[in-house]
């Protein structure tokens, strides 16, 4: 079976150790700190701490999703979802559902899957003053079994109308809540920085900031090479080292780059530098609909940026060289197209580059020639 995993939380053997890192979280929840956690979108900020969380024994995690969260109510909704999912794994459920018997919770299971799923009655919409309620009911919860409470993707929270009531009802309560471990991930680094660092932010003045990078290489490569070795694989180091130029180091995207690897070589295999090319190809066979699916959104201008970005890189959109390189003379008109393939999430900005979310798909072009 292949070993590599990606696009999922990896944990224990699936999870390459992080020693340094890993020790900062584990000690602040230990201390009960509340931990801000930053880093760019896949580093691995949400598998650090469920398997810090794992590592330390009698902690559960109360894990609260924001990503492209819409209001308050969706916010509430996620919270409570995340309560009973947790109750439910320890078989509390029955005293949860009739403490919030007022949302008419029901729960099945998905006949395909097996999936406990929950859903709370549409009807009821919950303000942001209910966050208050459903924070009660976490430190109830943490007295007699304690938690980690994560909030991921912490900056959608942004999206809100209700922002700033939102943040503010959360502040106020989750500084009493000392003896509970909050960690508040996120990716987007500007409006993690907003949020954060605002001086009406008191209790998050109190959390200790942790940012989350790149897999040490060489920690990674060994846990990647004893995966191959597992399948009676042998993977040379200089394959490892064109996947993280591809990857741009991002592990998941690695894993999916070996992962590739190890579907298109048999038992035995010497993996060297020629097998890339069958691996990319599985991966562009796999994935070129997509690509092509969001290329036919794009105007003439975008599509030339996207180019540009791939063969160009995305360090310098606005120089001469690279309007010159894209055919479009005027840096507002590329401002534009690459605020739009931005909104598509086909591109996003990191620490002033431009990179593209997907970094197969950057691949793809360089490899069609477009
Ligand atoms: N410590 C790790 N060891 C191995 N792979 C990892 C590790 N951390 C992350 N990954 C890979 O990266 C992917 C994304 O990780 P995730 O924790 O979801 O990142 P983030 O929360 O920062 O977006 C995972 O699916 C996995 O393939
Ligand atoms: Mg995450």
């Amino acid at each position: 079976m292949n070993p590599f995993k990606y696009g999922q939380v990896v944990s224990a053997s699936d999870f390459c150790p992080r020693p340094i890192i890993m020790k900062q979280v584990v000690d602040a929840i230990k201390a009960g700190q509340n931990i801000v956690l930053q880093g760019e979108r896949r580093t691995g900020k949400t598998s650090l701490v469920h398997e810090a969380v794992r590592q330390i024994k009698n902690r559960s995690i109360l894990y609260v999703d924001l990503l492209e969260i819409k209001d308050a109510d969706d916010l509430c909704k996620r919270m409570v979802k995340a309560i009973i999912s947790l109750e439910q794994q320890s078989g509390f459920l029955d005293r949860i559902l009739r403490a919030l018997t007022h949302l008419r919770p029901t729960v099945s299971v998905d006949p395909l899957t097996g999936e406990p799923s929950i859903t709370l009655d549409a009807s009821v919409s919950l303000k942001p003053d209910s966050i208050d309620g459903i924070l009660d009911l976490i430190e109830g919860i943490h007295r007699k079994r304690p938690l980690v409470v994560m909030f991921d993707e912490f900056q959608d929270i942004l999206n809100l109308r209700s922002s700033k009531e939102t943040l503010a009802v959360l502040r106020s309560k989750i500084q009493f809540h000392g003896k509970i471990p909050y960690v508040f991930a996120g990716s987007v680094r500007n409006q993690m920085h907003d949020i954060f660092t605002s001086p009406d932010s008191p209790f998050f003045k109190s959390a200790i900031s942790i940012e989350v990078g790149p897999l040490d290489r060489g920690e990674f490569k060994n846990f990647l090479q004893q995966k191959f070795s597992s399948g009676k694989r042998k993977i040379d180091d200089d394959v490892l080292d064109t996947g993280f130029t591809i990857s741009g180091d991002l592990p998941g995207d690695m894993q999916q780059f070996c992962g590739a690897l190890w579907d298109t070589t048999d038992e035995k295999a010497h993996i060297t530098k020629p097998s890339i090319q069958s691996a990319m190809h599985l991966i562009f066979s796999r994935e070129s609909k997509g690509y092509e699916s969001i290329m036919v959104q794009l105007t003439a201008h975008q599509l030339r940026c996207l180019v540009g970005l791939a063969r160009l890189g995305g360090t310098a959109p606005f120089s001469g060289a690279f309007l010159q390189g894209v055919g479009i003379p005027n840096p507002a008109s590329v401002k534009k197209s690459l605020h739009r393939l931005a909104q598509l999430k086909v591109i996003y900005r990191y620490s002033g580059e431009f990179k593209f979310v997907n970094p197969f798909f950057k691949e793809w072009i360089v490899w069609k020639n477009l």
